[in-house]
């Protein structure tokens, strides 16, 4: 049975080849796009994992019927009611904020309270509610609840920042405009264009008029429809970053190697050799693992949802690695856990600094998702017997982390 809390023996090489799952932070925004159909809509290789629950729950509440069983989701909304939606559901996940703009957009009006999420920095909503309010939504914040209201939505909008949040709650917000809304200097991850895609084939109208611009013709109706979500890019950089760290040799199939390929570049350059076809990854250790510098930053750079992974991965390496994280404010602090455990880390500001250590075995706990996953894999190659409590953040995004590590060889038990 699943507990928070395991014990990793280090020293086992990951072998083996298995599938990767469908991708978290494509499934989040499409729920909350679900909610502008009226017609049954059915979504595959849906990763179960809390935050997927957590969404769903919050949709009961607004009237959202549906079925989850063997990661194939089967939603109805066609009878939603435009129920507040009070702190005491949103603290739980960071993505109950994507509930703005589709609500806004079925309703006219909507009450969604803060969002919660992983502490990995300042989360303001500065940028989601300048959009709405310049598409002429009128926001205003009272006892905790984002109040939105507003029945035209409309114009030509210039992201300050390529937020993935705020695109995503813009472009549902503007589905059925009544004329058209043009958005420039959005977000382009493969997460948010995967959510287009899912709207387009729905029967929404969005083109991209310039690499990073958006038009949206609004209309009246989305039509039923079924969609595939892709898989998961982080999941499968976290799992290579494991291999590579026990120099193992494994195989990652179900994935989209282009999606991934800033990771790859980054893992070969630290000296593993990989090979790809159209859909599996593999990864074998070739004799060294090098030091690198990386640079967070919005797609196609580095993701920040692996730095975490790799600063472990830094530990092992031969010569001295630089981590420089723009996105978050305060992500680094599993890093505090990785000394815990000897790794050579000095921290000065956004930028830590990750020198070759022999990781050896204690107890350290997660904070984050990101970061759970990583004190995992830390405790893959520290010496010794790791315990990893604060585990219920690891299953916010992972369906099956410790039972693939498993599968491929590694020493856990949950405890
Ligand atoms: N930001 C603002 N104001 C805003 C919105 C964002 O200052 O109104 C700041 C954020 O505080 C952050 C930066 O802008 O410092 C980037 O935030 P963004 O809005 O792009 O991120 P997000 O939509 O909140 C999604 C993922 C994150 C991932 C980021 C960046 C989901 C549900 N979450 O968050 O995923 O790190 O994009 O790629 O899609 C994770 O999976 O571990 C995770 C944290």
């Amino acid at each position: 049975m699943k507990t928070n809390s395991v014990i990793v023996n280090g020293g086992k090489k990951l072998k083996g080849t298995v599938s990767v799952q469908g991708s978290k932070n494509t499934t989040l925004p499409i729920l909350a796009s679900s909610l502008l159909f009226k017609n049954k809509i059915i979504l595959r290789n849906v990763p179960d994992i809390t935050d997927v629950r957590a969404m769903l729950d919050i949709m009961s509440h607004l009237g959202t019927k549906y079925s989850f069983e063997n990661n194939v989701l089967k939603l109805d909304n066609s009878e939603l009611t435009n129920n507040v939606i009070s702190d005491e559901f949103t603290n739980k996940i960071r993505a109950s904020s994507l509930l703005l703009g589709p609500l806004l957009s079925r309703f006219g009006r909507c009450g969604v309270g803060m969002p919660g999420g992983c502490s990995i920095g300042s989360r303001p909503l500065n940028f989601h509610f300048d959009g709405f309010e310049h598409l002429g939504a009128n926001i205003f914040v009272k006892e905790g609840i984002v109040n939105a209201e507003g029945n035209s939505i409309n114009g030509d909008y210039t992201l300050e920042f390529p937020s993935v949040g705020a695109t995503q709650n813009l472009v549902n917000a503007s589905i059925y405009n009544k004329e058209s809304v043009i958005l420039r200097n959005i977000a382009i991850e493969p997460e948010v264009i995967s959510m287009l895609e899912f709207l387009n084939l729905g029967g929404a109208d969005i083109e991209f008029i310039e690499r990073n611009t958006i038009k949206i013709n609004g209309i009246k109706e989305l039509k039923p429809v079924e969609y595939q979500i892709p898989p998961d890019r982080i999941e499968a950089g976290t799992l290579l970053v494991a291999a590579f760290v026990t120099k193992g040799e494994v195989t990652l199939k179900g994935i989209k190697p282009e999606e991934i390929s800033v990771i790859i570049q980054k893992l070969e350059d630290m000296g593993a050799k990989i090979t790809n076809t159209e859909d599996k990854v593999t990864l074998k250790y070739n004799g060294e693992i090098l030091g690198t510098n990386i640079r967070t930053g919005v797609h196609p750079a580095f993701p920040t949802d692996m730095q975490a992974q790799f600063s472990v991965l830094m530990t092992q390496a031969s010569t001295n690695s630089r981590i420089t994280e723009t996105i978050f404010s305060n992500r680094f602090r599993h890093l505090d856990e990785l000394m815990k455990l000897n790794a050579n880390v000095e921290v000065e500001k956004n930028i830590a600094f990750i020198q070759p250590s022999k990781l050896s075995a204690c107890r350290v706990q997660g904070y984050d998702l990101r970061g759970s996953a990583s004190m995992v894999i830390a405790g893959l190659v520290a010496k010794g017997s790791t315990r990893v409590n604060e585990l219920q953040y690891l299953y916010r995004g992972y369906e099956s982390f410790i039972e693939k590590l498993r599968f491929l060889g590694a020493e856990i038990v949950y405890v």
